[in-house]
């Protein structure tokens, strides 16, 4: 079985405040070694200051959307050159809250997590099911589908992301995936990487939902789990740590 390296992201979403991630920052880094990598991911005017925390470190940070535009008559976007002058190292694409709450069709995130490679940031592309898909036994036809929309618009780049199972009905909610329902769709998904790219084997997916401390080593044990996308328990140090450390 090829070795893949573990990936642990936080996704802060719209959390924080300088006086937080200051403190927070210096609680990961005092809490290194960490024994897979360790990302956050922050509201964009956050950046800067958590590239000045990090920096030197091997941490690494993101953002949580990209315009799909290089650059333009586009208030309020951000571009991938913007977040690589940030020293992103990667972008969440096509989060299931910004395809529910601003109507983001899996075209559009393909073009964003185009956008984000050719400025060299990886794009971390989400993917997951509703409660009634996953009811009316559409998970894999969901998840197959909007990953695909991204293997065909990436092409021979497809092997360069970073894909993310985050079933819709488990985020936020303390209903997590488990760890055989997550492993199955991660399968699935690794079976699409590898006929699209021949490079699945390398290709990290990881699995976001209610990742807790006590739940994270089950989840990250799975043949096919490389790592977590982690909401809430981002946001606390400890609870960060702990499941950096479960991994
Ligand atoms: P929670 O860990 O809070 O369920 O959020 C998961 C998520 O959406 C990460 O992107």
């Amino acid at each position: 079985m090829a070795q893949r390296r573990k990936l642990i992201v936080g996704n802060w979403k719209m959390h924080g405040s300088r006086a937080a991630n200051a403190e927070l920052l210096s609680a990961l880094l005092a809490g290194r070694p960490y024994l897979g990598d360790l990302a956050v991911c922050v509201p964009a005017v956050y950046l800067h200051e958590t590239a000045a925390a990090l920096a030197g470190s091997d941490l690494r940070w993101g953002a949580q959307d990209v315009s799909e535009h290089a650059q333009g008559a586009y208030t309020g976007e951000v571009s991938a050159a913007m977040l690589a002058e940030a020293g992103c190292r990667y972008v969440i694409v096509g989060h299931s809250e910004r395809r529910a709450y601003h109507a983001e069709s899996d075209e559009l995130v393909a073009a964003k997590a185009q956008a984000a490679l050719a400025k060299g940031v990886t794009p971390i592309v989400c993917v997951g099911e509703t409660l009634a898909q996953r009811e009316a036994g559409e998970t894999e036809t969901v998840v197959k589908r909007q990953l695909s929309a991204v293997i065909h618009r990436l092409a021979h780049c497809a092997a360069e992301m970073v894909v993310a199972y985050e079933p819709v009905w488990a985020i936020g909610t303390g209903r997590t995936a488990s760890p055989e329902q997550a492993q199955a769709v991660h399968a699935v998904l690794r079976a699409q990487l590898h006929a699209a790219t021949g490079r699945g084997a390398t290709m990290k997916i990881l699995y976001g939902g209610s990742v807790k401390p006590d739940n994270a080593a089950t989840l990250f044990a799975q043949a096919d789990i490389d790592g977590g996308l982690i909401g809430g328990a981002s946001l606390k140090a400890s609870e960060f740590i702990a499941i950096a450390r479960a991994a």
